[in-house]
């Protein structure tokens, strides 16, 4: 008899058609994300759960699915499962790690070079009809090149950002709780406190985990600290940022522009102040979205789930001390 699982949002079909074509397998179709209630009812009968990083996946839903044998999380972060409470039970949890890292750093490149160069500005200013003549004085932004590149997290992302860094001729100061002397040397990356990275660089990008020692790591003091021409890119987790200090940086000029793909909350009211600002510039969360990193993400996220399923050691697991329980 096949397995039960339920997946909470339809993925990409290089994942979804291996769950399908191996699993008894219930799929929920629609745009929003299952309620958490509907997710416990839904775990009930499970002997797998795939699902995202918009689903709370805590304790009590665990105990609501005693036969569960595999989380499988269709992200690289996992901050949306309480992962002791999991380890606990003995339930090996999966994410998908490494295909995402050049798709998420080209994004935090996109942002970057949007907001320096103030291409939405640009594109809105168009759409509304306001473009008259050349103008010598028009939507000036930073130069990229040359300028210094403060990363918050030097992780697989943050060096792959480091990396296109390197080909605009940037200075790169990164900070992270581990010094990475290797990857100093090949990314020409110098390590600095975090108050240094903010008052000398010129764009500061966020690429740590959110954790309660990064939950709102840029907050007042980090922004007086930062330079009033800087631009601040977070294409991580939004709680990361204090989303009220950054409207007070913002609206006071403390920084320039802000470049965001996640905000806190998710998704952003239309009414929230942020969105009144003009040197703001939000993506709703698609930096890992390429048809072909999703699709791989996809792929992943189905492998785990089915190697948990088959009780074989997922190919990655984020708690695998599950395996050394004895
Ligand atoms: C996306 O934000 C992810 O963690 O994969």
């Amino acid at each position: 008899m096949s397995s039960k699982v339920f997946v909470s949002r339809r993925i990409p079909a290089r994942g979804l058609d291996k769950v399908l074509a191996a699993t008894d397998a219930e799929v929920w179709q629609e745009e929003l994300p299952p309620p958490y209630e509907v997710l416990i009812e839904k775990v009930q009968a499970a002997d797998g759960l795939l699902c995202l990083l918009t689903d709370r996946i805590d304790a009590r839903l665990m105990d609501a699915g005693p036969g569960l044998k595999v989380i499988s999380n269709f992200a690289v972060g996992y901050d949306n499962i309480d992962i002791p409470a999991a380890t606990e039970r003995g339930i090996p949890v999966g994410n998908t790690p490494g295909v995402l890292t050049e798709t998420t750093a080209d994004f935090a490149w996109a942002l970057l070079m949007a907001a320096a160069r103030r291409v939405a500005d640009g594109d809105r200013y168009t759409r509304e009809g306001r473009w008259k003549t050349w103008g010598p004085t028009l939507l000036l932004g930073q130069d990229v090149h040359g300028a210094t590149l403060g990363i918050i997290g030097l992780g697989r992302i943050g060096q792959a950002v480091a990396r296109r860094a390197q080909g605009f001729g940037m200075r790169i100061l990164y900070h992270d709780i581990q010094r990475n002397e290797e990857a100093e040397a090949v990314l020409g990356a110098e390590y600095v406190n975090l108050d240094t990275l903010l008052q000398e660089s010129d764009f500061v990008t966020v690429h740590t985990w959110l954790s309660d020692d990064t939950y709102h790591l840029i907050s007042d003091r980090e922004f007086d600290l930062m330079r009033e021409t800087a631009i601040l890119i977070n294409d991580a987790r939004g709680p990361i940022v204090d989303p009220d200090a950054l409207h007070r940086a913002l609206s006071q000029g403390k920084i320039a522009y802000a470049a965001l793909d996640v905000t806190e909350p998710e998704p952003i009211p239309i009414d929230h102040p942020l969105l009144a600002l003009e040197n703001i510039l939000i993506t709703p969360h698609i930096a890992s979205a390429s048809f072909e990193t999703r699709g791989l993400m996809a792929s992943m996220a189905a492998d785990n789930l089915l190697a948990g399923l088959a009780g074989e050691r997922l190919p990655n697991c984020v708690n695998p001390e599950v395996y050394d329980r004895g």
